[in-house]
């Protein structure tokens, strides 16, 4: 791939809600993907931020006796504030309440409705006027015409609505899957998606009347549009698509299509379907990937507000203190749920991937390294003598094909496979020292020669593997390049990865980049 525009985002999250690993999850995720990326060279737009509007808001302001703005903007400061406690590099944090959105949400619903892709139209069904809430015919002749809620009869009721004539987009949404299967993945997630449209698809409603918390319908303000088609909008007036002329349009719609539109699974119907169809009615291109992760789960339950074992911002604070923010990343990134199945978190598993890879593993490595270098190369990187005894590995070869398999893993968003690969050059390293064993050489004087390049391909090699590992464990690999001298990253990761670039001479401090953690 090029050096290029690379636009990642995020589901903007629901301001009724109090933020918990999900948020934390997913936002992390892309910020590890947007970080790589930025480290390859490419030119990115990380955006996340808060979906504000809807009846939910308008509920929860009123049960507490404030405004739905205000509900809106304390819990808005409260997922911005999260941004920052986890180091998260997001280029924009957009609100749906952003004036701006919303003139450009109104001027988008406006040209749809000029190319007839939304029409006024009149919907008759069984009301539960108690409930404000439509029955199916299905579902209203099971209850026999009576509200299991309130016990009163249905009411037969008519309303008119705003429709996106989703039904006229079937053919191009399926000819969209066969020619673009990577659009939707993991692929089992995309085959979900294809058996359900294959169903057939009906026009939706995009406008309520009944709640007045929204953006309105142009020319018809006692409707506001419905709150998905509000959010979904702001992948696109996050960068001033309906804004031409504009600066945020010049500086920013020129990252539009998103290369990696990243969701939970429990929303991928709105982006693998009608997303797209907004999109087609706009003329606008298709995103290359929306990426629907699974969930977390918590100590093998399902989380929920009854059980009350959501993992909320306390406690993924508390691992923070214990093992520091860039554990938290690694746990997320190498064990979290982006296949198609739940994926555990747990205290014992949080703490075993801690130690077995970051401390054992990792933070070993490099600090064995270091410290041989320290005892037998007066703390100096020595040179590559080629006298390397032992060990059979073709260091460069080893390196650029481990190098290339965790750039491609990284471009499917593929997380753990990408860190694997960087890890794979850590353990070789491992392996090396156990096999040559430059402690016992040292006692030889004869043999300096070749201590000194199996101690130069052990730093080197961790050298590498780290520039692969930045964008996972940002604060600890910055530890390192400043302990060994290795300056800032320079944006250009490939040549950065290229076997020999450590100089002979450059001062290899001592490092301890992961401490044992004790479990109480
Ligand atoms: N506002 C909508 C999204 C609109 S996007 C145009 C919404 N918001 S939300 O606050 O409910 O956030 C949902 C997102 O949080 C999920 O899509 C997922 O990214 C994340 N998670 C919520 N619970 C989760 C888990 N238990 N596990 C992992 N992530 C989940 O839906």
């Amino acid at each position: 791939m090029s050096c290029s525009k690379r636009y990642i985002s995020t589901p903007i999250y629901y301001v009724n809600d109090r933020p918990h690993i999900g948020h934390v999850y997913t936002t992390t995720i892309c910020d590890v993907w947007a970080r790589f990326q930025r480290l390859l060279g490419h030119d990115v737009f990380f955006l996340t931020g808060t979906d504000e509007h809807g009846q939910k808001v308008e509920q929860s302001a009123e049960a507490r006796g404030v405004t739905p703005q205000a509900l809106a903007d304390e819990n808005s400061a409260e997922f911005r504030r999260i941004m920052g406690m986890f180091d998260l590099t997001n280029d924009e944090f957009i609100r749906t309440t952003d004036p701006r959105h919303e003139q450009q949400v109104q001027a988008l619903v406006k040209q749809l409705m000029d190319s007839g892709d939304v029409y006024l139209g009149t919907f008759e069904g069984w009301y539960d006027a108690g409930q404000e809430e439509y029955y199916t015919e299905t579902k209203a002749r099971e209850v026999n015409h009576v509200s299991p809620i309130s016990g009163k009869p249905l009411e037969r009721a008519t309303e008119e609505n705003y429709y996106f004539k989703l039904s006229a987009y079937q053919d191009r949404l399926e000819r969209m899957f066969e020619e673009h299967p990577g659009i939707v993945r993991p692929d089992a997630r995309r085959n979900e998606v294809l058996g359900r449209l294959r169903e057939g698809l009906q026009d939706v409603p995009i406008s309520r009347t009944n709640f007045a918390w929204g953006i309105g319908v142009p020319g018809a303000s006692e409707h506001v549009i419905y709150v998905w088609i509000d959010a979904l909008f702001n992948y696109i007036t996050a960068l001033g698509a309906a804004e031409p002329g504009s600066e945020w349009h010049e500086d920013r719609f020129g990252y539009w299509p998103a290369s990696m539109q990243v969701i939970g699974k429990e929303i991928l119907w709105f982006h693998a379907v009608i997303w797209p169809a907004l999109l087609m009615a706009l003329k606008l291109p298709l995103p290359a990937c929306v990426y629907a992760h699974s969930f977390w789960i918590s100590e093998g339950q399902k989380m929920s507000k009854s059980l009350g074992n959501f993992i909320d911002l306390e406690q993924l604070q508390s691992y923070m203190e214990a093992y520091g923010s860039d554990a938290l990343r690694y746990f997320l990134a190498t064990q979290g749920p982006l296949g198609a199945t739940d994926a555990d978190f747990s205290r014992s598993q949080f703490h075993e991937t801690y130690t077995t890879d970051l401390v054992n593993t990792l933070g070993n490595c490099a600090s064995r390294t270091s410290a041989m270098i320290g005892k037998y190369c007066d703390g100096v990187c020595p040179e590559d003598t080629g006298e390397c005894a032992g060990g059979g590995v073709e260091w460069e070869a080893f390196t650029s094909e481990q190098v290339e398999a965790s750039i491609s893993s990284m471009d499917r968003f593929d997380l753990s496979g990408s860190i694997a690969a960087a890890m794979t050059i850590v353990r070789q390293v491992d392996a090396f020292i156990n096999d040559t064993e430059p402690f016992k050489l040292a006692k030889d004087p004869d043999a300096s020669g070749k201590v000194a390049s199996i101690l130069y391909r052990c730093a080197e090699a961790i050298r590498i593997a780290s520039c692969l590992l930045e964008a996972t464990l940002p604060d600890r690999i910055h530890q390192l390049r400043e302990s060994w001298h290795l300056g800032s990253p320079s944006g250009e990761l490939r040549t950065e990865c290229a076997w020999g670039r450590l100089e002979a001479g450059t001062p290899i401090d001592k490092v301890a980049l992961f401490p044992r953690v004790e479990t109480s």
